[in-house]
This record gives structure tokens, C-alpha cells and sequence, in this order.
């Protein structure tokens, strides 16, 4: 959009006769509208002094910002000429998505926050200057010298609006690449062979050739011809090399290609007098008039033309008796059809070795059919689009290093191919600070959500499809609602009237016909390129787009396709029909089709969202979850989706979220024995899965409200007490779970109050009995498919085992848990290397410990959305296990990063933990000072890793007193910490015997380090 108002005519129609203001006025809005015109552009209106114009609008133009520039600046210009300094222009020009609506008479066909910020930067200019919005900019990059970005004051832009100041044209067309970034040239081979062997058969056989290389934008037809340019500027001899280039607007340049050819060879420059043009033709006269020349000459136009058309034939010829001649014409889908002429006529008419290359998109094939084809003396190459394995070592070369995965695939997959899509997609990543240039490489955060088509990509995709007629345009936009993948049946009842031919978009190379459809009966395409899918939707305005979305959900669901299967598609599109934002827009006066739409939307979500959550794609269930909230309207319904919600939160480990779903189901729907039982349940069973660890009380109350809310003898009951024994390990209420689990006949309860019985055994350090209930526990997981719950019977498991000192099955029962979680969430995949990581630890085994770090970080990372405190602990012991290896400065970077997680109340994970860190260091303040500060809770009779902590601290500062009162206690048979308790009694009692004996423990567990760590306090020294 541009906007350009005149400053300083009020004074003059002061001083004037207002008829001669009229006159004058009149000359400018001439002026103007010719400079628009001439770009390209149309003029939108003229009010009072002011001029509104668009480029790229209505019918779309890929080079729509250059355009607007060249005419700001050819407007500046124009006015300078007409009324030297009398008069002033401020103009502003920015770029941006609009509306366009049916042009009336003194009205704005246009529309568009684009539209205000333009008025807004034309405001704000100074006379004389031309303000330019930052969209415009970066779609102009390298073709405009502009000055450094300010900010001007909008109302109703908060912010400001960023722009800068127009200084001048730099070049006609942008350059293309992206500055800072290496040059690359790649695939391609055979193609340049191609062109190799075109030249060579020209010289052999001294006649001469046409040769057109057909590509879409940006496929690569210049940079190819660059690498033929270099190639024959090596050749013996050298050819004659020259290059001229169609442009894509302007007046009175039809054979400005040619007229780039001759400045080229005679040295004449644009900025030339006709005098000196003239002198440095000689006797070429006839060839002026390709430069626009006077000749001095009235002749009639085709006795002219076939003048110049023989001129050049003799010119070129005279050139090719001297050496070979090659010359490139670019982009001859806008050359005008005498261009056309001439250059076919050169081929015909030259004797002697000349090589015309010609350069085209596909669409002069459509306009003139004649010019390809492979025949006599002339070729066609086609360039397609380079293979994905090519776009990525693209990539990797323009950056000089690897692009992590996640990002090369966004860029590799939505540039299909095409080199320029790559450059424009790496430069908008880089504009948008997504990709940083660091320390020589490239450092790169997550791609934003919604991230948009680069404004040079998108204006190049929506020329090509404003060049199709209007029955197969609209067929693209109603298949593009639809999707990448769609078919005739639904876009013919969603045209209604109107009959596309599917054949022209397969020719222009729009969409392809796949083999087979997924909808029986129809037939299926695919556009071909995603970019082109996200262009043509965005072609449509909000409204179409819902009603679009909601004539194909109708159509899907009536043709039988309303099945399971087509659940999330379904749940799509009826959502999109009915976007909160527009749904005034596209159904006005229309509620009782809007509230179907939105039933159909909630149900079909949350359909769709039970069937994700099925196959373990949490985060994809919980966005349809939160979409059909916003559709469904029944408090009831919202209590149910909110109690689902916390129900899926609860499967990925998102504490916070879980409760503050049950808490909304609660509002809604008031409190409930579902609600409850499981709010209490998931708390108690996922204790680790909050930030914060909730106030127990809270918990408590939860707890019972659950128990008095649910009827005897239900399944409800039975969960409600087994989170009652897990909190207050509590033996009795296990047992009544139990026994009312297996009275109900329901195999999940009963391994869950199996659960809760082992674990009121585990509290006070029965081991033994807590092994044998977990045992019968796990034998009961053959008839369990639940992989959730699987995985928590094994992570307990691996617990209770390493208590036991049964390393074995402990580690028997880490493989199992691993192979579990391979398909659940990162949070599951991160207790399983946690345990992995807990149980070497606690065997001793730091070089294994030490290996499977940087995997335990990974998974941390990869789990940090969600607490654990196995994140932090994890990252504890691969702290502990790099300082007992000497590698103080990998312990201090890992503990540094546990620190950083920041959970609270989880301090009997974490303290035993840093005990051993202090105890490697050989830090007696600190152990002293952590020692002192221990809580009862944390040494807690079932917490062996802390009491086994404090053993060995005691030891090392030399604590008898402490050791002979909390050691004895712990000697048991059977535990893990056993052998701790009788090295600590040992050392403090100067008794060798009960040393070797607890060596001798140690050992019988499997745990070397640790004997041999015993049996340096029997030989000290
Ligand atoms: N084979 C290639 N290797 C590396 N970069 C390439 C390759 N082909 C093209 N590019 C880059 O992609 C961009 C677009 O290429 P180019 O300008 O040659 O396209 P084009 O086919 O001539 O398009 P148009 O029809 O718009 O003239 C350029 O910046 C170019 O350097
Ligand atoms: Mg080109």
C-alpha cells in the first residue's frame, strides 16, 4: 500500500487564481497515476491532495514492494520536474494482508490494518521523504538503500511502528541470496552437462541454436547459467558473452533485453545521451531503434521493424564470424511477443555459431505454445525442483554447519525444492532472530507457533495463482480448505455451479493425481507444494474460509466418511467453520446453524481427542480437549472435558495442570466421586509431579472428600482407599481395597491395592514383605495392557528391589520399565533412565553412571515441561559420578543445572544426594553444616539412600556418638542398607570384624565399590 499527500498546496491555492490550482492539481493527479500505473500499481482514490494506491492488489504481483518503491520514488521525482520546490510529497508505503472488496465509484476497494499503518507512515514523513513499514523492507532486502530503523508514534499501535527512510534504488530487481550467508551451488550436474553439450554441438557444427531453460521462480535458472557462464568464460577460444533481461513492467520496452545486449557489447550506458549512443553505433543505425533511438528516419512501424530484426541478424552474425557467440535472455515470460519474433527469427536467419539461452517460467509455454520443444534448432530443458537430499546439503552449505533436525525439516519440507523457498525461509528465520549467528556458527531457538510465509515467497506463489482462470482458482482455494490431500466430489459441491478443469491445475503443475483415494468413489490430488496450499488459503477472506471448512465437514460426514477414522479431520474442520474470532463474519444472523456447527465441533474433538490420548499422543488430545471447550456450551459438558483435561494431564506428570482442571471440573459440575477419587488417586499415586509439593493437608482433605463421596462396594471406593493407604501407609485400608478389588473381579485395582499393601511394608523398612507384594504385583501385569500403569509397577519395583538389595532384579525390572516407556510420554522415557541412573549410583558403579549421562540429560531436557524429581536427582548422581572420576568440573556444571530446576519439598531426594557430593569433595564444613540441617523426614526408616548418606558422612566426620545412636536400628538383613549400618558401627566401635563383615555384605550384593571402599578403612594408609 502507498500513500503519498502533498504538502504545501493549501499556501498555493492562497496565492492563486483557484483555476489555476485547479490546472495544477489536475496535473499531479496525471502525473501520479501514471507513475503508479507505470509499476504496476492501481490507484486506489484520490482525496483532497492525498493519492492511495496498491501494487500486488487485486491481482496479486510477486514483485509488489519493489514496485510501490520504484513508483514512490519516480513520484518524488515526477513532482520535482513538474513543480521544482514549490511543492512537496510525503509518502508512506507498507506491506501487509488486505481485503479486497468490489472496487466502487470514490470508495476503497481495499481494507486492512496494512492499510492504516501506511496512512500512518505517510503521516509521519517529512516533506519530500518516503517512510517505508518493515514488512516492505524485508521483502525489498539489497534492491533499495534505505536509513537506519526508527519508530514513529500510531495511535492504536502501542509499540510504535518500526520503519525507515527510502534513500534510493540500488537495482531494478532484488538481488536474490541472503547477506552473511556463504555461497552454494549444488545438484544440478546433469543439467549443466546439458548445457555444456548444447554449446559444444553449436561450435561444431558453426550453426546456430535456441535453448530455453523452463523453470518455476526461483528454481535455480540464473544460478545454473551462472555456472555455465563461468564454464565458458574458460574455454578456448573464449566465446563472446552477453546478457540481457525482460523486464516485468515498465513502458516502451519490448526489446529492453536486447537494447542490455548492446549497451553491454558497444559500452554504452544507460544514463548515456542519445549523441554518444548514437556515435558508438556507427553505421549500425537500424540498431538503435532497439535502444529507443530517434533514426532520423520516418519509417513506416513494419518496414522498422523488419529493419532492426535484420540488423540484428547481420550484427549477430558478423560477431559469430569472429568467435562463437552465446547470449542469455532472461526471463522471457514477460518478453513481449516482437521480442519473441526477433529471437526466433535469429535462429532461423544467422549463419554461424550462436548460442541463444533464454530463460522462462512455465506460463510462456500457455502464452506461446510455439516456442518450446526439442527440435531442429531448438531445445527445451526443464529444471524441476531439486530433491529433498539436495534442499538440505543446500542448507548445510549456505550456514557452513548442521541445522538441528527439527528446524532443517521445517525448511527442507516447505520449500519443496525450490532454492529460493530455502534462502527466503532462512532469511525470514533469520529477520525473526530464530536463527543467531554466534561465535562463527549458528545457534537457533524453537520455531515460534504460526510461523508464517515469507512475504517475498508468498508474493511469488500468489502471482502464479492469479494467473489461472477464475473456475480453476477457486478450485484450488475451495481444495485448499480441504487440505494438502483432497478431492473432486467435495470441491465441486463446495463451488456449487462453478466447473473447474482439474487437468489445467495438473498441467500448470498446482496439484497431482494420486494412484488410489482414501475416499472410496473420489477422486484424490494433492497440491503439490504445502507453501502454495498455505497461499491460496490465505488468498480467501476469514468468512469464505469458514464456510468452506464447514460445507466439507457437512459433505465428510454425510458421504459415510463419518467414522472414527476421520474424527480429528472432522473435529478440524467443523472448529475452523466456527473460530470464536469470525464466526460473526462468516454466519451472520445465523445462530441456530452456528450453535450445530459448534456441537459438532465439540463432539467431534473430543472424540477425536479420546482416540489421540488412546494411542499415547497426549499433547495432541489435550489441544482437541481445550478446543472443544470452546465450543461446547453445557456447564455439564465443560465439567466432563475439564475432568478429562486433568485426567490427561495426570498421564504426562503436569501436576499443576492436573489440579487446576479437577478444580474447574469441580466449579462446573460441583464435586463428584469421580472428580475426587481421582483427583486423590492420580495426587497420591504421581506424588513427584508438582513444582511444589501440595500442602499434605490439602491432599488429606482430598482424600477423604473422595471416601465419603463414593458408595460402598463401588470401584471408586476401592481407588479412593487405596490413595488413602499410599498416603498414610496405611495397612488396613490396603487391605480393604483389596478385598473389594477382588470382589469386583477388576484386575488394575487390584494390582493398585497390592500396591498400597507392599508400600505400608516398605514405610517401615520391611523389604522383605514389601518384595513379595510387589512380586504378586507384577505377576498380575500379564493381564494389564495399561502401559501407564505397567510402567509404574516397574519404576516401584526398581525401588523396592535396590532397598532390598536386589540389584539384579532391580536391574531386570529397569530394562522392562525402559521398554515400556519407549512409547509413552518423555516423562515416562525419563523415569526410565532415571532409574537407571539411581540404581547404578547406589551400586557404585560410577564409569556406567558416567555413560549414561549424557543420555539421563537428554532425557531430563527433553522432560523439563513437566517436575519430576528425578530430573533433579538424576542430574545429582551424574554429578556425583563425574566428581568420583576426577571431573570436578562436570560435577559442578550438572549440580549447577539440577539447582537451576528449582523444585520444592522433595528434600528426601535430594539431600542424600548432596551428602555424597560433599563426601566426594571431601568437604567437612559443608557435610557438617548439611548433616545439622537434616529434617526427620528425610531420614525416614524406608529411606535408605539417605540413611546410607548419613552413614558414610558420619564416618568421615568422625561422629561415634551419632553413629552408635542411629546405626544399630538399621542393621537388618536383607537391606540394602545393612552393610552401611555395620561400616558405620565398625568404624566407630575400632572393630575389624564388623568391617569385614560388612565388606563381606557388600560384596555378596554385587556392590565392588563399595566393599573395596570398606576395606580401605580396614588397612588405612
Ligand atoms: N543449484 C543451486 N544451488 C544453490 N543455490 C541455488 C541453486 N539454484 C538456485 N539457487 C539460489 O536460489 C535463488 C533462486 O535462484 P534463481 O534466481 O536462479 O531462480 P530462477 O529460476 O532464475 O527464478 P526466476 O524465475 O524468478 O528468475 C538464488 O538466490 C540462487 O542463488
Ligand atoms: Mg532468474
Amino acid at each position: 500500500m502507498l500513500f503519498a499527500d502533498l504538502v504545501g498546496s493549501t499556501e498555493l491555492a492562497g496565492s492563486q487564481d483557484p483555476e489555476r490550482t485547479r490546472v495544477l492539481l489536475d496535473r499531479f493527479y496525471d502525473a501520479m497515476a501514471a507513475e503508479i500505473e507505470r509499476a504496476g500499481g492501481t490507484v486506489e482514490k484520490f482525496v483532497g491532495d492525498a493519492v492511495m494506491a496498491a501494487f500486488g492488489a487485486p491481482a496479486a504481483l510477486e514483485d509488489h514492494a519493489e514496485r510501490a518503491l520504484h513508483a514512490a520514488l519516480a513520484m518524488q521525482r515526477r513532482l520535482r520536474e513538474l513543480f521544482g520546490d514549490t511543492l512537496a510529497l510525503r509518502i508512506g508505503v507498507n506491506t501487509g494482508e488486505v481485503v479486497v472488496g468490489r472496487p466502487r465509484e470514490g470508495s476503497s476497494f481495499v481494507t486492512g490494518d496494512a492499510v492504516n499503518v501506511a496512512a500512518r507512515l505517510e503521516q509521519a514523513a517529512a516533506p519530500g521523504e518516503i517512510l517505508v513499514g518493515e514488512r516492505t523492507v524485508a521483502a525489498v532486502r539489497g534492491a533499495f538503500e534505505l536509513e537506519e530503523p526508527e519508530t514513529i508514534d500510531a495511535k492504536g499501535k502501542p509499540g510504535g511502528v518500526a520503519c525507515r527512510r527510502l534513500v534510493r534504488a540500488l537495482s531494478l530487481m532484488r538481488p536474490r541470496g541472503v547477506g552473511g550467508l556463504r555461497r552454494a551451488f549444488v545438484g544440478r550436474e546433469s543439467e549443466l552437462q546439458q548445457l555444456r553439450a548444447a554449446y559444444a554441438q553449436v561450435t561444431s557444427e558453426g550453426k546456430p541454436h535456441l535453448l530455453t531453460i523452463v523453470g518455476d521462480a526461483g528454481v535455480g535458472k540464473t544460478r545454473l547459467l551462472r555456472e555455465l557462464w563461468g564454464w565458458l568464460a574458460e574455454q578456448d577460444p573464449q566465446p563472446l558473452q552477453r546478457t540481457g533481461r525482460c523486464l516485468s513492467y515498465g513502458y516502451g520496452i519490448t526489446y529492453w533485453a536486447l537494447a542490455e545486449v548492446l549497451r553491454e557489447h558497444l559500452g554504452i550506458l544507460e544514463s548515456d545521451s542519445p549523441e554518444v549512443a548514437a556515435e558508438r553505433l556507427g553505421d549500425r543505425r537500424f540498431l538503435g531503434l532497439t535502444l529507443g533511438l530517434d533514426i532520423g528516419e520516418e519509417l513506416h512501424p513494419l518496414v522498422a521493424r523488419e529493419r532492426l530484426h535484420d540488423s540484428w541478424a547481420e550484427f549477430l552474425e558478423e560477431l559469430a564470424g569472429e568467435r562463437p557467440v552465446v547470449v542469455l535472455i532472461e526471463d522471457v515470460h514477460w518478453a513481449e511477443g516482437d521480442l519473441c519474433d526477433l529471437l526466433e527469427a535469429l535462429v532461423g536467419q544467422v549463419a554461424g555459431p550462436l548460442l541463444l539461452v533464454a530463460t522462462a517460467r512455465p506460463e510462456l509455454l500457455e502464452s506461446r505454445p510455439g516456442w518450446g520443444g526439442t527440435h531442429g534448432t531448438r531445445s527445451e530443458l526443464l529444471l524441476e525442483a531439486l530433491p529433498v537430499s539436495a534442499a538440505s546439503h543446500l542448507l548445510d552449505e549456505l550456514l557452513g554447519v548442521e541445522l538441528p533436525a527439527s528446524l532443517r525439516d521445517v525448511v527442507v519440507e516447505r520449500a519443496e525444492g525450490n532454492p529460493f523457498f530455502v534462502e527466503e525461509l532462512l532469511a525470514s528465520l533469520i529477520d525473526r532472530g530464530i536463527l543467531e549467528r554466534r561465535n562463527g556458527g549458528w545457534s537457533c531457538a524453537e520455531l515460534p507457533e504460526g510461523f508464517h510465509v515469507p512475504d517475498t515467497v508468498q508474493a511469488v506463489l500468489a502471482a502464479r495463482i492469479d494467473l489461472l482462470p477464475t473456475a480453476e482458482k477457486a478450485a484450488l482455494q475451495a481444495a485448499s480448505v480441504i487440505g494438502r490431500v483432497f478431492w473432486t466430489g467435495p470441491v465441486y459441491s463446495l463451488l456449487e455451479g462453478v466447473s473447474p478443469d482439474f487437468g489445467l491445475l495438473v498441467e500448470r503443475d498446482f496439484v497431482r493425481r494420486r494412484p488410489g483415494s482414501s475416499i472410496a468413489g473420489e477422486r484424490e490430488y494433492a497440491i503439490k507444494h504445502a507453501l502454495t496450499r498455505e497461499v491460496a488459503y490465505g488468498s480467501l477472506t476469514k468468512a469464505k474460509r469458514a464456510q468452506l471448512h464447514g460445507a466439507f465437514a457437512g459433505w465428510l460426514e454425510r458421504s459415510g466418511e463419518g467414522t472414527d477414522e476421520q474424527a480429528s479431520v472432522l473435529a478440524h474442520h467443523y472448529a475452523e467453520a466456527v473460530r470464536p474470532e469470525d464466526v460473526d463474519l462468516a454466519w451472520p444472523g445465523q445462530g441456530e446453524e452456528v450453535d450445530r456447527l459448534r456441537q459438532k465441533a465439540a463432539a467431534w474433538s473430543r472424540r477425536a481427542a479420546q482416540l489421540a490420548v488412546g494411542r499415547y499422543e497426549i499433547d495432541e488430545g489435550l489441544a482437541l480437549l481445550h478446543r472443544a471447550l470452546e465450543f461446547e456450551s453445557g456447564v455439564t459438558e465443560q465439567a466432563a472435558v475439564w475432568l478429562a483435561i486433568g485426567h490427561v494431564n495426570a498421564l504426562k506428570y503436569d501436576g499443576e495442570a492436573f489440579t487446576t482442571a479437577m478444580q474447574k471440573a469441580i466449579e462446573l459440575g460441583g464435586p463428584s466421586a469421580d472428580v475426587y477419587t481421582d483427583l486423590a488417586f492420580q495426587t497420591v499415586q504421581r506424588a513427584g509431579m508438582w513444582k511444589r509439593r501440595p500442602d499434605p493437608k490439602l491432599v488429606s482433605s482430598w482424600i477423604e472428600r473422595a471416601l465419603d463421596l463414593t458408595t460402598a462396594g463401588s470401584p471408586q471406593r476401592a481407588k479412593a482407599l487405596v490413595s488413602r493407604a499410599l498416603w498414610d501407609d496405611d495397612e488396613a485400608d490396603a487391605a480393604e481395597a483389596l478385598e473389594l478389588a477382588t470382589r469386583l473381579g477388576d484386575v488394575e485395582l487390584r494390582s493398585h491395592a497390592l500396591d498400597a499393601l507392599g508400600n505400608a511394608r516398605y514405610a517401615i523398612a520391611d523389604f522383605d514383605r514389601a518384595c513379595a507384594l510387589m512380586e504378586e504385583r507384577l505377576g498380575l501385569l500379564a493381564e494389564i495392557s495399561n502401559p501407564d500403569h505397567r510402567a509404574e509397577a516397574y519404576l516401584v519395583a526398581c525401588d523396592v528391589y535396590t532397598g532390598a538389595g536386589r540389584f539384579a532384579n532391580a536391574r531386570r525390572s529397569v530394562a522392562l520399565l525402559a521398554e515400556t516407556a519407549e512409547g509413552l510420554t518423555p516423562h515416562h522415557r525419563l523415569h526410565a533412565i532415571g532409574c537407571n541412573v539411581r540404581v547404578e549410583s547406589l551400586a557404585g558403579r560410577w564409569d556406567e553412571v558416567r555413560r549414561l549421562s549424557s543420555r539421563a540429560e537428554g532425557a531430563v531436557e527433553a522432560n523439563l515441561a513437566t517436575p519430576c524429581p528425578l530430573n533433579v536427582g538424576s542430574l545429582l548422581q551424574c554429578a556425583i559420578a563425574s566428581a568420583q572420576c576426577g571431573d570436578e568440573d562436570e560435577a559442578h556444571r550438572l549440580e549447577a543445572k539440577a539447582d537451576a530446576i528449582g523444585m520444592e519439598g522433595y528434600g528426601m531426594f535430594f539431600h542424600p544426594k548432596h551428602l555424597r557430593l560433599a563426601l566426594v569433595r571431601e568437604d567437612l564444613v559443608e557435610l557438617r553444616r548439611l548433616v545439622d540441617a537434616l529434617d526427620p523426614e528425610v531420614l525416614e526408616p524406608w529411606n535408605y539412600e539417605s540413611r546410607a548418606a548419613l552413614f558414610d558422612s558420619l564416618i568421615a566426620l568422625g561422629d561415634r556418638e551419632r553413629i552408635e545412636s542411629e546405626a544399630p536400628p538399621a542393621v537388618r538383613p536383607g537391606t540394602y542398607l545393612e552393610p552401611f549400618a555395620l561400616r558405620a558401627l565398625g568404624f566407630a566401635r575400632d572393630d575389624a570384624a564388623l568391617l569385614a563383615d560388612a565388606a563381606a555384605r557388600f560384596e555378596a550384593m554385587g556392590l565392588e565399590w563399595h566393599a573395596d571402599e570398606t576395606r580401605k578403612l580396614l588397612s588405612p594408609g
